[in-house]
């Protein structure tokens, strides 16, 4: 029989790859569902819905993404983030399902200047990051079989992200100015699929956390020239402090995540940030 996977926030950057990548796995059985077919945050209806259908897998890409927004929408960041998170987490148990969920880079504070391991201490600076962290904490407590993929700094063809933001800018301005003091792994949403359709094709039991992002490291700005460079536009690029930027939400000015783990275990060869930028822009 055909296993069954159940895909939360469907119609976001990492979901949207997914669906994408579904189109090569004939022996799986996919259900995709939009935040408006499914909200995460209403317990009896996603109970219905796992009473009704039997999941092996469930792959939750439904977050509360909008970091800075989340500093005034604390209830709504946690709702979707940790209680959302716990609701699946309590279902999966109830079904016997396997619960595939994905984290971030912003759990950590930012202080180390080695990248993050699994079993590094978080501390987060901002809600959305807390939220994150409080649903992560929701799975552990509640479930065995998980898998939480933390990744950072998400890009894709699909939905908003920093990529899409610098393509369109450019196309209204001259000059853009550009952070160079945070430093983190820009991730291909794409690359994050693969190693979560692995995971479910060898029905691996490796369970646990895990970080992954793209190889290698880069500042806001480093990321912009080398989007500015693959794609051959001119632009008039300045580079400038956090200090010189100010967001309503505070991040890490260092995020990146030590990924031998997940190379190791789930023996996933992982692309450096820049080819993956490539494969994007050559697609
Ligand atoms: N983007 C990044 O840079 C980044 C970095 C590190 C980690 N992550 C994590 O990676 C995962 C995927 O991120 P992404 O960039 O693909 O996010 P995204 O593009 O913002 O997609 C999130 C999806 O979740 C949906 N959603 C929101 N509330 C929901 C609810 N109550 N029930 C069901 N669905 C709901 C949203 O639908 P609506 O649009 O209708 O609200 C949206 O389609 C998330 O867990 C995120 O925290 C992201």
């Amino acid at each position: 029989m055909k296993k069954s996977v159940l895909v939360t926030g469907a119609n976001g950057q990492l979901g949207k790859c997914i669906e994408e990548l579904s189109l090569n796995f004939e022996e799986l059985n996919f259900i995709f569902k939009s935040s408006k077919e499914l909200d995460i945050t209403s317990f009896n209806s996603i109970k219905a819905f796992f009473e009704k259908h039997h999941f092996n897998y469930c792959i939750n890409c439904a977050a509360y993404t909008a970091v800075d927004l989340a500093e005034d929408e604390k209830e709504k960041a946690f709702a979707v983030n940790a209680e959302g998170v716990k609701h699946l987490a309590i279902l999966s148990k109830d079904y016997n399902t396997s619960l595939i969920h994905v984290s971030t880079d912003f759990v950590f504070d930012g202080l180390k200047n080695t990248p993050y391991t699994e079993t590094d201490a978080p501390n987060p600076i901002n809600v959305y990051g807390a939220s994150k962290l409080q649903g992560e904490q929701y799975i552990k407590e509640l479930l065995d079989t998980y898998f939480i993929f933390r990744t950072s700094w998400l890009y894709s063809e699909y939905g908003n992200n920093f990529m899409k933001t610098m393509l369109r800018l450019s196309k209204q301005r001259q000059e853009l100015n550009v952070v160079n003091d945070q430093i983190g792994s820009p991730t291909y949403a794409k690359d994050l699929a693969e190693v979560i359709l692995k995971v479910i094709k060898e029905d691996s039991n490796n369970y646990g956390m895990y970080h992954f992002s793209n190889k290698g490291e880069t500042s806001w700005f480093g990321f912009a020239q080398e989007i500015f460079k693959q794609k051959k536009i001119q632009i008039n690029l300045q580079s400038i402090t956090s200090e010189n930027y100010k967001t309503k939400a505070k991040r890490p000015m260092f995020s990146v995540l030590e990924t031998s783990k997940i190379q190791s275990t789930l023996n996933f060869e992982i692309n450096d940030w820049r080819m993956s930028l490539k494969n994007l822009i050559m697609k």
